[in-house]
């Protein structure tokens, strides 16, 4: 019997130089949860993880979620359908638009997730493609001097912000309720568990705490415009029955838009974030 160390090294291919690897796996050994490790590994180094054609149904998704990690506790017991559709969505499609925008889920949070899993189960004919873009790459890759200018700052993120670019005129409750959620301050530059850097923006991103409005605004453009350069992105053309994972603190994603009525459905799993980040405490200077 061959044991554990012996195991086969996963078979996976690179999609761009920065970012996304697909991996060939079949169901079985997925559940299995012997891989876990390495996935978790690749993940790291490569920010998304592609795989094709597996067509997990709910309880394997939750299952396989659990070997590399611990399920948020949301949804449908660990599971959300991620649809713009009212009818199946009455709660959370107006909000679900805020995706179209580059952001990181839960950045308003103490703890973003640390990774998410989500599953094609119906697509969009138009639309809908998903993409991601490597922050740590781009962190690694950005000059020297403006390491140094960002590198301590603090950025207050808002779940209001990212609203108002989905309905620029909420209704008085419609506000209140953005409002409701407590604004949260990040670092800019998240330190990973790994020790590699990403930086923390995002739709999400109101402005740079304890700086001049306009100004911090400015650099928050200048940041996401380098952030998002087409070489640090992956964008996944969905076909029924792909999974992919993300790194949600070294990546940031967004979905090209598609027709609310389309019927495009995804399930999404999420686990759970454990890199709380303390803000800096010298911050503002721009
Ligand atoms: C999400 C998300 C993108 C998509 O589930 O967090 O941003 O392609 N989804 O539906
Ligand atoms: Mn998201």
């Amino acid at each position: 019997m061959r044991s554990p160390s012996a195991e086969a090294k996963l078979e996976v291919l690179d999609l761009t130089p920065h970012i996304g690897s697909e991996v060939a796996i079949d169901v079985a050994a997925l559940m299995s949860g012997r891989h876990a490790a390495e996935i978790l590994d690749l993940l790291e180094r490569r920010g998304v993880l592609v795989f094709r054609g597996l067509h997990l149904d709910d309880a394997q998704q939750r299952a396989f979620t659990r070997t590399i990690g611990e399920l948020l506790p949301q949804g449908d017991d660990g599971l959300l359908r991620i649809t713009l559709d009212k009818a199946a969505n009455p709660a959370a499609a107006e909000y679900l638009k805020g995706s179209f925008h580059w952001h990181i889920d839960g950045a308003a949070d103490d703890a973003p997730t640390a990774a998410s899993v989500l599953n094609a189960k119906r697509l969009s004919a138009t639309g809908g493609q998903t993409e991601f873009c490597n922050s740590c790459v781009a962190w690694e890759e950005m000059p020297d001097s403006v390491k140094k200018s960002v590198g301590d700052l603090n950025v207050v993120h808002n779940v209001e912000t990212a609203q108002w670019l989905v309905n620029p005129t909420p209704s008085y409750e419609e506000l209140r309720r953005w409002r409701s959620h407590a604004p949260k301050v990040h670092p800019l530059v998240w330190t990973k568990k790994s020790g590699r850097k990403s930086l923390m923006l995002g739709c999400t991103a109101s402005h740079v705490d304890g700086a001049d409005t306009d100004e911090g605004r400015m650099l928050l453009r200048e940041l996401m415009e380098w952030a998002t350069q087409p070489r640090y992105v992956y964008r996944h053309h969905w076909e029924v029955g792909d999974l992919l994972i993300w790194d949600n603190t070294g990546v940031m994603h967004r979905v090209t838009p598609y027709d609310p009525e389309s019927g495009r459905l995804m399930t999404r799993t999420t686990i759970k974030g454990e890199e709380p980040q303390p803000p800096r405490r010298e911050s503002g200077r721009l």
